[in-house]
């Protein structure tokens, strides 16, 4: 593989940018630049600390993962690591001291990069990052997952593989671009679905997938996909976050903040090379049932907010649901997107008409986006959109209260026939849907399996002691 890379540093952790080394010479591959194109730092900073002493929780299904101290600190980080247990830990998963990591760690993408992109990283974490001597918190998750060993069995299903190799009948950026993309970008992370066990289905390759109260849409040029996206739009996107009918928002803000803005435009042209060429797949993401429950949460949901029926006097009679979204459309939403739902004139503020949130299959990113609002910092702009969910600071609305306007902005500026409801709202405002995983972990289920093994092996003994009798 051949890099073609000015010289970076990462710029969003150091605070400085260096630019204009040597263009086009076969140079060593860059530590910094591989950390940032891997986003090590999204999970490995904590908000507010030290760049790579850990302590950033990563939501998982099964309960918060805390991010190791990645920094040269012989005991509280990876300063003992040799490059083969470095390496071991990023491509296979294994800590110096022989745990399974858990796959919130991307080993899976990992083990495509090169030995010397590797040997890079290395490097760079070694003399480049700052040591903290100081432990993050333990990751404790409840059993059986607490039990790290299971992950052998996992990682022989679904991780391990070997470095990717350049495909000879392919271009030079189709094979930097998949590269990119399956290894150290880990963009199938959360772009492919996963299957019950939570490994993702290979044959499904960045189809769709959820991620927490996310849905990470099909990038391939399916159905739901990308097929009419342009490739200036989509290296717009990824570079900056803003397409003419979509922005990245939430997980995906975090990946252009820490990640993708820094890299090279060649690269980013790269991916979108590899990306058009992805076999078409329709999405993978089934938009959340509509449970049924709209006449049950009315009735149960906190009195509503409805400035027109005091101007309207006693008499204000009770509105439809659908009058209560427009009417809530009109005072939340408008001052920004306009009451006919195109934005501001210059962008700042999306027009939501055409916007790709508002089809079906997005749904959550619709809600998680009214509930969270939109944090972005590129360059030196930070986008900006207020949550109106529980936390908000600006306006608190009710889970009845979102779906009545997720419903009504769906409907009015995408296509019609959308309907949100509370209990998606709910499910969506609490973290996501529960994989079926952890609902299969109950005690009793866990029980049963534990019962049923042991008979296995009971059976097994008899058999054996069987065959020896013979
Ligand atoms: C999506 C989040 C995420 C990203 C991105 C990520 N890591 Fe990790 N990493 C984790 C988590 C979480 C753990 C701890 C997992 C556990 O406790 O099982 C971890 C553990 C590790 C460990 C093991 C350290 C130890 O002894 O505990 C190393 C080494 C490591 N990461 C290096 C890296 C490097 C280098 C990168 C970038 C190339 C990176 N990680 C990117 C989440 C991430
Ligand atoms: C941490 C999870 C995560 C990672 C890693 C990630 N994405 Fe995303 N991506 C998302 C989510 C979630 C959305 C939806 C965001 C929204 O609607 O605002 C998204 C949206 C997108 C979109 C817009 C698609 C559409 O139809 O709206 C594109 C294009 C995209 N991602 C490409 C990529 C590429 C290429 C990579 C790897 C370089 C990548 N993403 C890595 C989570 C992720
Ligand atoms: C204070 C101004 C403001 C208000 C009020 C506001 N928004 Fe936004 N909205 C924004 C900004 C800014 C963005 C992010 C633009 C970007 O990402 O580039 C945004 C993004 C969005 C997006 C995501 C578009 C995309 O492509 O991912 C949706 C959907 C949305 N807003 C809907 C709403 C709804 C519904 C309301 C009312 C509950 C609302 N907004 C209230 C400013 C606002």
């Amino acid at each position: 593989m051949t890099y073609h890379l000015t010289r970076h540093l990462a710029p969003a952790l150091l605070g400085l940018s260096l630019c204009a080394g040597p263009l086009g010479a076969q140079e060593a591959p860059d530590g910094a630049y591989i950390a940032t194109a891997a986003d090590c730092a999204a999970c490995h900073t904590d908000e507010g600390g030290a760049p790579f002493a850990g302590g950033h929780q990563i939501a998982s299904p099964m309960g918060a993962i805390t991010a190791s101290n990645i920094t040269p600190s012989v005991e509280y980080g990876i300063g003992a690591y040799t490059l083969e247990d470095f390496s071991r830990a990023l491509r296979q998963g294994v800590r110096r001291d022989g745990a399974h990591l858990y796959p919130a760690m991307p080993y899976p993408a990992y083990a495509k990069m090169s030995d010397a992109d590797i040997a890079a990283l290395y490097d760079y974490f070694m003399n480049d990052v700052a040591a903290v001597d100081a432990e993050p918190a333990q990751t404790h998750l409840p059993f059986p997952f607490s039990q790290r060993w299971a992950m052998i069995g996992w990682n022989a299903l679904f991780a391990g593989g070997d470095p990717l190799h350049d495909d000879p009948a392919q271009s030079q950026a189709w094979n930097r671009g998949r590269y990119l993309v399956e290894g150290p970008a880990h963009c199938g992370t959360c772009h492919t679905p996963r299957n019950l066990l939570m490994g993702s289905k290979t044959s499904e390759f960045l189809a769709g997938g959820m991620v927490g109260a996310w849905s990470a849409p099909n990038l391939t040029p399916g159905e739901g996909g990308l097929s009419d996206w342009s490739d200036a739009d989509l290296e717009s996107y990824l570079k900056t976050g803003v397409a003419p009918h979509a922005r990245a928002s939430g997980p995906m803000a975090e990946a252009v903040e820490y990640s993708l803005q820094h890299l090279d435009d060649a690269d980013i042209a790269a991916m979108v090379t590899y990306l058009r060429a992805l076999p078409a797949q329709p999405s993978a993401i089934t938009p959340a049932k509509d449970s049924g429950d709209q006449a049950q949460a009315d009735t149960t949901a906190p009195a509503v907010v409805k400035p027109w029926e005091q101007a309207g006097g006693r008499d204000a009679h009770r509105l439809s649901p659908e009058a209560e979204g427009g009417a809530l459309y009109e005072t939340v939403c408008a001052s920004c997107h306009a009451l006919d739902g195109t934005g501001s004139a210059d962008g700042t503020y999306p027009a939501l008409v055409d916007n790709v949130t508002l089809e079906p299959s997005q749904s959550a990113n619709l809600i998680s986006t009214i509930v969270h609002g939109v944090t972005r910092k590129t360059g030196d702009h930070h986008t900006l959109m207020p949550g109106f969910g529980p936390q908000s600071a600006v306006q608190r609305l009710s889970d009845a209260q979102i779906a009545r306007l997720a419903t009504y902005t769906a409907n009015s500026f995408g296509e019609t026939g959308h309907t949100v409801t509370a209990r998606q709202v709910e499910t969506i405002r609490t973290g996501g849907p529960v994989a079926p995983l952890v609902r299969l972990a109950t005690p009793q289920i866990m029980i049963a399996a534990a019962l049923a093994a042991l008979l296995v092996v009971l059976l097994a003994l008899w058999a054996i002691r069987r065959r020896l009798k013979r």
